[in-house]
């Protein structure tokens, strides 16, 4: 059983360590996995994935898949085989569909039901069941479909023929432009969205290399995106490059650990995902990147992350999408840095798995740092590199990113951090305490 599949809280304390050094591999993509498995349901023929994420998260997007009648399966060496269904031929999914924790699955499935005339019901955990859908489900709404609700459970009704449509995102998210585009995939003519502000572009990539109609347009500083529907998607070859944002917890650990030199192999670094790479060495990190090259259409290297001094800095508004699942681990950076690293334009961070600029707030000065919450970001005055005190019980809210965050403040502490529950980390990142333990040597 894994840990995650406990029923009660596992609790751990993340203690001081020694050096992270040698060499570490993240898991595959999360955003590139789910996408792997939903354009390789859609496709006829059979998709091969290499390198897919086998957290929680990915693991519900693929039994909602089958349950809407795509097969699929994992080999003996590790390779995913996906067999799909076709444009516009998921069936009617028999039960609920179990999202567990996962936006992703939950959005990106209700544009594909979207256009399809069958009714799914979408249920998942405490954490999700607070998230807003009216995001997804009002442009879905436009095109046809029918929903009970705009916070899960709902039950969705998709319409086909469903109605192309032109949307301007009001929120920068990935999620919700994919969404729309999904829905377009079995929807005659061109439906658009337009991006006032990027945001990750795997959709787009991943949807051309399966052969879709799909172009991409700059239109008065906005990235409009077309797709014209009804298309064949093509079986594809896929090769899941490593995660940078499950990369971000084993970086900020070297940077902040004294005598560490730690290489992350094998690290997606496309410039819609990469940006806290760019602010960890506006701080004065040393981060090398080796061995440049392309894995599944993606720039991937192998990232050398030294111990370094930190300094607090402004960090760029505009950087946030290109960064804006690594908040937390960034701020934990932010609090062993010398002088004050302001945060703004980060409203989206209150309604991911958890409030994030809350939930750090309240972790970090348990830790013992100096912070100031904001309404649109937190403003943290560094420690200089002196260990934060430690402490805890650090409450982690059903929150992955915030379990990992306060391990690795653990790892640069005096006394040690409480996490009150490490379940949430296999949706993401099963292996991450392993991982974590081999390379500071424990
Ligand atoms: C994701 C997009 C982001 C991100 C999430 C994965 C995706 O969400 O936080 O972890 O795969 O499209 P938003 O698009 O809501 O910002």
């Amino acid at each position: 059983m894994s840990a995650s599949s406990s029923p009660v809280p596992t609790p751990r304390r993340f203690g001081p360590a020694g050096p992270l050094t040698g060499r570490v591999r993240v898991p595959g993509d999360k955003s590139i996995s789910h996408r792997s498995l939903m354009f390789g349901a859609l496709a006829v023929g059979e998709t091969r994935v290499s390198g897919l994420l086998e957290g929680e998260d990915v693991l519900a997007t693929a039994a909602a898949l089958r349950a809407m009648g795509a097969t699929i399966e994992r080999e003996s060496d590790g390779t995913w085989s996906i067999h799909g269904v076709g444009v516009g031929a998921l069936l009617q999914p028999r039960k609920p569909l179990d999202m567990g924790n996962s936006g992703t699955s939950t959005r990106l499935l209700m544009g594909l039901v979207a256009s399809h005339p069958i009714a799914a019901t979408f249920v998942g955990d405490a954490s999700l069941s607070k998230r807003p859908m009216g995001r997804v489900t009002e442009p879905l709404a436009l095109m046809g479909a029918d929903f009970s609700g705009t916070t899960l459970p709902l039950t969705e009704r998709g319409l086909s023929p469903a109605v192309p449509i032109e949307y301007r995102l009001p929120v920068a998210s990935a999620q919700v432009k994919s969404a729309i585009l999904l829905a377009g995939l079995n929807t005659a003519g061109i439906t658009t969205v337009i991006e006032p502000v990027p945001t990750r572009d795997h959709t787009e990539r991943m949807l051309k290399g399966f052969g879709a109609d799909l172009w991409v347009e700059e239109a008065g500083g906005e990235r409009v995106i077309r797709i014209r529907g009804e298309a064949e998607l093509n079986p594809q070859t896929i090769e899941v490059p490593g995660d940078p944002s499950s990369a971000a917890f084993f970086a900020v650990a070297a940077l902040l650990v004294p005598g560490s030199d730690l290489t992350i192999e094998n690290v997606g670094l496309n410039p819609t995902r990469a940006g806290l790479y760019r602010v960890l060495r506006q701080m004065g990190g040393s981060i090398e990147e080796l061995n440049p090259r392309e894995v599944g259409g993606e720039p991937v290297a192998d990232l050398r992350v030294r111990y370094s001094a930190l300094s607090g800095i402004e960090v760029d508004p505009t950087l946030a999408p290109s960064m804006i699942d690594e908040f937390p681990v960034l701020f934990v950076a932010a609090a062993l840095a010398q002088g004050r690293t302001i945060t703004t334009g980060l409203e989206e961070l209150r309604v991911k798995e958890s409030d994030r600029l809350a939930v750090m707030a309240a972790a970090l000065r348990l830790a013992g740092a100096d912070i100031e919450e904001r309404e649109d970001g937190l403003v943290i005055d560094g420690t200089g590199g002196e260990p934060l005190p430690g402490g805890g019980p650090i409450a982690t809210h059903l929150d992955h990113r915030i379990a990992m965050s306060m391990a690795v403040a653990g790892l640069a502490s005096r006394a040690g951090m409480d996490v009150d529950d490490t379940r949430p980390i296999a949706t993401s990142f099963p292996a991450f305490e392993a991982l974590l333990d081999t390379a500071a040597g424990q």
